[in-house]
């Protein structure tokens, strides 16, 4: 197995990537938490909520970027979905573009993939069009190392990983998901650091599970009911000092706590609609 503190140091990000969500809604259903929520949304709450957390990161000394809303793209808003930015080992800063799911998201690509042309990014594209892939939603960077995380089953295809290695010339480490309540990755993994993981035990297949137990040596359970109703796995730490998440998720924020972070809680009930939180409303950029 991978060990993580051995693998080549790589800076955090230090830039993120938000979606105006002047045009965020629930039109239609496609994970089991939209179901229900069509035409629901308040959407004076949800700008609300987004600025609110956009503000967070200013805060953290994150610098932020947005790239526009586009009528009938409700969901561009989740902006880790249509790209997966990083530096390949030449230092060169390229963005390999997603390959959406569902039909009603795939408009959504080529705006993010100008906005990465237009601020320095190279987008990349992988060759297999039949084959699935959204994004950071399911893929991710072990934070401060060169090494790819990334979850497969529902909305990614476990075949994006070797194209993934290839392209940045680092290792991939596959996860498979069981549960569709855990669709993408982000819903349930959390990494803090190369050492400290958060994650759902309920939403990984049991050779996923051995293999997040051999790379994290503090690898903490969350309740599944708090991974549902607050999406409290969909936090993120851009820093290892902070957890941004839901509000509300007592077990998860005295568990975050004791690792010795500080939990900064937002509303994010709006995008919650839509099966989305804090970590898919956002692209960290390198
Ligand atoms: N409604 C969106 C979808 O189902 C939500 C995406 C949330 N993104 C995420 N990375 N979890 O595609």
């Amino acid at each position: 197995m991978l060990d993580l503190t051995v693998q080549a140091r790589r800076p955090r990000e230090t830039r993120v990537l938000f979606a105006d969500p002047t045009y965020y809604d629930v039109e239609y259903v496609i994970n089991p938490h939209m179901a229900g929520n069509v035409g629901s949304v308040d959407r004076a709450k949800a700008r609300t909520q987004w600025e609110h957390l956009v503000e967070v990161y200013r805060t953290l000394g994150i610098q932020v970027h947005v790239v526009e809303g586009v009528v009938g793209l409700p969901d561009i808003v989740f902006c880790a979905n249509q790209s997966f930015p990083g530096t390949l080992p030449n230092g060169e800063q390229v963005v390999a573009m997603a390959h959406m799911y569902s039909r009603y998201r795939t408009s959504e690509v080529p705006v993010v993939e100008q906005w990465h042309k237009k601020n320095g990014l190279t987008p990349v594209h992988w060759m297999d069009t039949q084959g699935i892939f959204e994004g950071m939603g399911d893929a991710a960077w072990v934070p401060g190392r060169r090494v790819i995380v990334g979850g497969y089953g529902f909305r990614t295809d476990l075949s994006v990983y070797p194209w993934l290695s290839d392209l940045f010339g680092v290792p991939t480490v596959p996860l498979k998901l069981i549960d569709e309540r855990f669709y993408h990755l982000d819903t349930c993994l959390s990494m803090i650091n190369e050492n400290t993981a958060l994650y759902v035990p309920e939403a990984f297949d049991e050779a996923s599970l051995e293999t997040l137990k051999q790379l994290f040596p503090r690898l903490i359970a969350l309740p599944v009911s708090e991974a549902i109703e607050q999406i409290s796995c969909n936090g993120h730490s851009p820093d290892g000092k902070h957890y941004i998440v839901n509000r509300g998720a007592t077990e998860t924020n005295r568990l975050v706590s004791d690792l010795g972070l500080e939990v900064i809680q937002v509303d994010t009930s709006e995008f919650m609609k839509s099966g989305g939180s804090v970590y898919c409303m956002k692209l960290m950029l390198p």
